[in-house]
C-alpha cells in the first residue's frame, strides 16, 4: 500500500514539473517563480534517491533542457559537415601520424606541422556568406543537410553580418563550433543538465527573440564550400579568420612531432578546469593543404584529422540490474542498468557491460557497487566493481545461453582468420524469426546514414511494430496510414507529414540501400564499395543468383569476412524476399560512375613493387577519381600492371604472357597528364 502511494505522490510531482517545464520552455512564460520549479525539482530526486523503483522518463534526472522545434527547414550542406576519428593516447596519435606518412608515402623524418585546436564542446554550425554578406545558417543535422537556423544565428554577436576585407573570398561556408561560456551557464544550470545542451537548445528555439536573450559565442575553425580562398595551410586560414572578424581560439597552436603534441595535450588538459569555456580534447589537423586534399576522407571523416580526446570522467553508483540486449546481427550485449548519476554533466543510467566474457573476468553481479566511467561520447562501461561492499546473498550472473527474445540457441562463431572463438554470443535465428533481431534492423534501416526518415525514429519503429503495423522493411513503405491517423497522438498532419517523409525517401542511393539492408560487416565504407563495383540494384540483386561470390575479392578492400556475411545474407530467403518487395516500392539510383570524362575509364590496374613518393592507397584513389579501377590478381581482365621497385617476378611474367601493359610510375602519373 505504501508503495502504491509514493508512486501516487511521486507520479503528481512528475506530471506538475511537467507543465512547468511546457510552460517555461514551449510557450515561453513560466506559471511559477526559479525558487518553486528548484523545491519541486529537488523533491523528485530526494524520492527517487530513497525509493529506487521510482523511475519517469520525464523526471528532471533525466530530462534535460527541452524538446527543441521540429520545424526548421532541412538543407543540403554544399560540402558535408564529416566527424573525426578519436584517438586516446599517445600510441594512437602514433599510429594517426603512421597511417599519413604511408599514405603520402614520405619519408618516415618528414616534419609534418600540425594545426593542434582545443576541441570545444558545443554545437557546429555552418554560416554561408556571399559578397561578404551573412546569407545563410545551417546546424550541421547528419552532416550532408542541416537545419536552417538562420535566425537565430542573426543574434549572436560574435557571427559578423557584414565583411568588407578584399580578400574575402566570394562565396563561402565558414564553420565553427557555437558554445556558452561556463559563467553564462550558471544562471541556466537548474535547467540544463550542461553548457552543451543549454547552447543545443537556444539555438533551436522556435522564436530568435529567445535565443538572443542566451549570450551564445562562435568560434570558427574550418570551412565547407568555398570559391576564392587564397590560403595555403590551416594555420594562415586561422590567422585570416582573424583579420575578417571571426573569434579563434586564442589556444590553437602550431606543431609538429607527436612529443610535442603530446606536451601541448597535457599543457592544455591542466588549464582545462580554468577556461572559460568546455572543451573535451585536441583536434589536430595536418596544417598543409595540399596535404590534406590528398589525403583526403575515410566514409565521414577525414584522414589527416584526428580528435585526441581527455581523460574520461568516473562515478560510483549501484547496479540495480542486468539486461540483455540484442542487436542487429544478433549479438547479444549486457547493459547494467544503474542508479542514475551524473557524470561530468550527463546523467547516466546504462552502462555497457560488453559480452559475456567481459562480465565473468569482473565478476560482474547485480546490486554491485561499480566504478563507472565515461570517455567523450563513447557509451559509459564499468571500470571495477567493489567486491567488499557485496551482500552476503549475492549471486553470480549467468549470462543465458537462449535468445531471451526468441528463444532460439545462442553461438560463439569460430573465426577462422584470427583462429579464435568469438568473446560475443549471438542468437542463431534467421529469417526475421526473432522479433528483437528484426525490430533493430528496422531501425537500422530508418536510420541516419541509411534512409533517414524524417520523423520516423527508433521510438517509431517500435511502436509500429509492436501495433503489427511493420515487420519488414518494405512495410513502412505501405503504411496503413488510416490506421495510425486514429493513433493516439496522431492527426490527419502529423500523417501527411509522415506520408511525405516516406514517400521523398522512395527515390534512394545504391549506396545508402546497401548499406540500410544492415548485412554484417558491410558499413558505410563496404557499401560505398559494392555500390560502386555493382552501380545498378538489378546487378546487385542478380549477383547473388550466379553463386560467384569470390568475385567480390576483387574489389579492393574487401575480404573474406565482408563475402561470407554478404554469402549468407543472400543464403537466407527472407531477404532475397525483401529485397524483391523493395524494389517494387522504391526508385534505386544508380551508383554515380566515376565522371565520364575520366582519364582512366574502362581501365583496370594492378600495382606490383614498391612505388616512389606515392603510396598504394594514393595511387588506388587517383585510379578511382580517374574514372578507373584497381583489382588484386594478374587476369584477362587487368589492362595495366604499373611496377616499382623489386615487383613480384610472378606478376609481370603472367601479365607479360597475357599481353597486358606494364608500366612504371612515371608512366602511369603521365597517363594523368602529371609529370611528376
Ligand atoms: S574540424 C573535418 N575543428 O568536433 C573537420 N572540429 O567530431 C571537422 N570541433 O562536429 C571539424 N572544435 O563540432 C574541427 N577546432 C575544431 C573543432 C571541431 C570542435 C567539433 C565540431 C565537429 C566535431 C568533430
Amino acid at each position: 500500500m505504501e508503495k502504491k502511494n509514493i508512486k501516487k505522490i511521486y507520479k503528481s510531482k512528475i506530471d506538475l514539473i511537467k507543465k512547468y517545464n511546457k510552460y517555461y520552455f514551449d510557450k515561453n512564460s513560466p506559471l511559477v517563480s526559479d525558487n518553486k520549479y528548484d523545491n519541486l525539482k529537488m523533491e523528485i530526486l530526494k524520492l527517487e534517491n530513497d525509493y529506487d523503483y521510482l523511475d519517469s522518463k520525464f523526471s528532471p534526472s533525466k530530462n534535460v533542457g527541452f524538446k527543441p522545434s521540429k520545424n526548421f527547414k532541412k538543407i543540403l550542406h554544399r560540402a558535408p559537415m564529416l566527424s573525426l576519428a578519436n584517438a586516446f593516447s599517445e600510441e594512437d596519435l602514433i599510429n594517426f601520424e603512421k597511417k599519413i606518412i604511408n599514405f603520402l608515402s614520405i619519408n618516415k623524418n618528414f616534419k609534418i606541422f600540425y594545426s593542434a585546436e582545443p576541441k570545444i564542446d558545443g554545437i557546429s554550425a555552418s554560416l554561408t556568406y556571399k559578397n561578404g554578406n551573412f546569407e545563410k545558417g545551417l546546424s550541421r543535422g547528419d552532416g550532408k543537410e542541416g537545419e536552417d537556423i538562420t535566425e537565430n544565428l542573426k543574434t549572436i554577436l560574435d557571427i559578423p553580418k557584414k565583411i568588407l576585407s578584399k580578400d574575402f573570398p566570394k562565396e563561402i561556408d565558414i564553420r565553427g563550433e557555437i558554445f556558452i561560456q561556463n559563467s553564462d551557464f550558471k544562471s541556466l544550470s537548474e535547467k540544463f543538465a550542461n553548457p552543451r545542451n543549454a547552447a543545443s537548445g537556444s539555438l533551436r528555439q522556435k522564436n530568435p527573440e529567445e535565443t538572443k536573450k542566451i549570450p551564445l559565442k562562435f568560434i570558427a575553425y574550418t570551412f565547407g564550400y568555398e570559391k576564392g580562398l587564397m590560403v595555403n595551410n590551416q594555420s594562415d586560414f586561422l590567422n585570416k579568420l582573424n583579420e575578417w572578424g571571426f573569434k579563434t581560439n586564442p589556444l590553437n597552436n602550431l606543431t609538429s612531432g607527436i612529443k610535442n603534441l603530446m606536451e601541448n595535450y597535457k599543457e592544455i588538459e591542466k588549464k582545462r578546469a580554468n577556461i572559460d569555456f568546455d572543451i573535451d580534447g585536441i583536434v589536430y589537423k595536418v596544417n598543409d593543404f595540399v596535404m590534406q586534399k590528398r589525403l583526403g576522407n575515410v566514409a565521414n571523416a577525414p584522414r589527416w584529422a584526428i580528435a585526441h580526446k581527455f581523460s574520461s570522467n568516473k562515478a560510483v553508483s549501484k547496479i540495480l540490474d542486468i539486461e540483455i540486449q540484442i542487436g542487429r546481427t544478433g549479438a547479444l550485449t549486457p547493459v547494467a542498468k544503474i542508479k542514475p548519476i551524473n557524470i561530468g554533466g550527463v546523467i547516466v543510467s546504462n552502462a555497457t557491460l560488453h559480452n559475456e566474457d567481459e562480465i565473468n573476468r569482473k565478476d560482474i553481479r547485480i546490486g554491485d557497487t561499480a566504478v563507472i566511467e565515461r570517455a567523450g561520447d563513447v557509451i559509459p562501461h564499468i571500470l571495477s566493481i567493489d567486491k567488499q561492499k557485496r551482500s552476503s546473498n549475492s549471486k553470480k550472473f549467468i549470462f543465458p545461453k537462449n535468445c531471451p527474445s526468441c528463444g532460439s540457441e545462442t553461438i560463439k562463431e569460430y573465426n577462422k582468420f584470427t583462429k579464435k572463438v568469438d568473446a560475443v554470443r549471438r542468437c542463431s535465428s534467421e529469417d526475421y524469426n526473432c522479433n528483437k533481431i528484426s525490430i533493430e534492423k528496422l531501425k537500422h534501416f530508418v536510420s541516419k546514414e541509411a534512409f533517414n526518415i524524417d520523423g520516423f525514429g527508433k521510438k517509431i519503429v517500435e511502436s509500429f511494430w509492436k501495433l503489427k503495423l511493420i515487420k519488414y522493411p518494405q512495410d513502412i513503405f505501405k503504411l496503413d496510414y488510416l490506421k495510425i491517423e486514429k493513433l493516439d497522438g496522431w492527426g490527419k498532419l502529423s500523417v501527411q507529414n509522415l506520408k511525405y517523409s516516406i514517400n521523398q525517401k522512395k527515390n534512394i542511393s545504391l549506396e545508402r540501400f546497401i548499406y540500410s539492408l544492415g548485412i554484417r560487416h558491410i558499413g558505410l565504407e563496404n557499401a560505398k564499395l559494392l555500390s560502386k563495383h555493382f552501380i545498378s540494384f538489378s546487378k546487385f540483386k542478380n549477383f547473388s543468383k550466379q553463386n560467384h561470390f569470390e568475385d567480390l575479392l576483387n574489389i579492393d578492400g574487401i575480404g573474406d569476412t565482408q563475402v561470407n556475411s554478404i554469402k549468407s545474407f543472400f543464403l537466407t530467403e527472407a531477404n532475397k524476399k525483401v529485397l524483391n518487395e523493395l524494389e517494387k516500392v522504391l526508385e534505386i539510383k544508380d551508383a554515380i560512375q566515376n565522371s565520364d570524362s575520366g582519364l582512366l575509364k574502362n581501365k583496370t590496374f594492378l600495382v606490383t613493387g614498391k612505388l616512389n613518393g606515392i603510396s598504394r592507397a594514393e595511387v588506388k584513389s587517383l585510379i578511382e577519381e580517374n574514372s578507373g579501377k584497381t583489382i588484386s590478381s594478374v587476369s584477362k581482365k587487368l589492362n595495366y600492371l604499373i611496377t616499382g621497385e623489386k615487383p613480384t617476378k610472378k606478376k609481370v611474367d603472367n601479365a607479360k604472357e597475357l599481353k597486358i601493359k606494364v608500366i612504371n610510375q612515371v608512366e602511369f602519373l603521365r597517363m594523368l597528364n602529371k609529370t611528376s
